[in-house]
């Protein structure tokens, strides 16, 4: 990972823009899952780190935009870079790392050019979708899924499969392991964004259904409550939510164990994912530390 965090140092310097280099500094991390998927598929390869640092670029881009368009206040613990610095200039670095991002991927092969070029264009769509979505209150679990599969699996399932592309591994199947890791990775978001406390989080909790997104263990808790409760589910949707309300969310879905049916399917997802991999002891260590994770 180290080579991965120098070459991303070295793609922010060649931006020559000293603003920029402060700006991206100041950012978290993250838990670089999408880098370190590629080096675990494609240890060897001499571009493994160059092609890591171009995703790592992209999916740095697509928070920073996100956090703007969700109007977030906080990133992994510390202010957003749309708090600190406003919108504009949160969408502008979001833009130079995107396009650092893509001028550096035209020297890898064209199949895993167009792989991870065509991933942000899914990408794109699911973000879009999630906004659209998040307008009315949205009780259709397919739909729901499908947003995800864009919006966050597309970019793993394209790591997953370049990667295996350049370390000359089949792709086909490394593609269904990134898929359903990136699957069974965003429902464990979406439960911990209602069951840790915002310090963990680094984000309000509960922020996602006050933001309007209707996340798995809404969509099962709506189906199983009583008429009078659906309606008070609804009401409280996309608003800032009262303590007695978060409260009554959490009971709610505590007695009709909407968290655990959500986690069953991250869980059957996961198993899907190793499944294909079973052999890959390391890949497998990747899906159980993501499923176990506490924030
Ligand atoms: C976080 O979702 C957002 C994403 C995973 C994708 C965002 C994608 C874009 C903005 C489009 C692509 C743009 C570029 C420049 C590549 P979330 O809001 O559910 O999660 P959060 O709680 O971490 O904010
Ligand atoms: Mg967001």
């Amino acid at each position: 990972m180290q080579r991965v965090e120098a070459e991303i140092a070295r793609l922010i310097d060649e931006c020559e823009y000293d603003e920029v280099t402060n700006l991206f500094k100041s950012l978290s991390g993250g838990k670089r899952l999408r880098a370190k998927l590629i080096l675990k598929i494609a240890p060897n390869h001499k571009s493994a780190p160059k092609l890591a640092a171009v995703v790592e670029l992209i999916h740095a881009a697509s928070l920073l935009h996100d956090d703007v368009i969700d109007e977030a206040q906080t990133r992994r613990g510390v202010r957003s870079v749309n708090a600190t610095e406003g919108s504009k200039i949160s969408v502008m670095l979001g833009d130079i790392l995107y396009s650092k991002a893509f001028t550096e991927l035209v020297d890898f092969d064209k199949e895993i050019a167009k792989t991870i070029a065509s991933s942000v264009t899914s990408l794109s769509k699911g973000e879009m979708l999630d906004v659209k979505m998040a307008e009315n209150f949205n009780d259709d679990e397919e739909k729901y899924l499908d947003m995800l599969y864009l919006k966050t699996a597309t970019l793993i399932e394209a790591a997953a499969r370049s990667s295996a592309i350049l370390a000359g591994k089949n792709a086909e199947i490394h593609a269904i392991y990134g898929r359903n890791l990136g699957l069974s990775f965003q429902i464990i978001d979406d439960i911990l964004d209602i069951t840790q406390d915002s310090k963990t989080l680094g984000k309000p909790a509960l922020n996602d259904y006050v933001e309007g997104k209707c996340t798995l263990p809404y969509i099962y808790l709506y189906k199983l409550l009583s008429d009078e409760d659906k309606e008070k589910l609804k009401s409280i949707h996309a608003k800032e939510l009262s303590e007695e309300d978060s409260m009554w969310i959490r009971e709610k879905m505590n007695q009709h164990k909407t968290i655990e049916k959500s986690f069953e399917l991250a869980l059957k997802l996961s198993d899907e994912a190793k499944k294909v991999m079973i052999d890959d002891e390391e890949l497998v260590l990747i899906l159980d530390t993501m499923i176990k994770r506490s924030f």
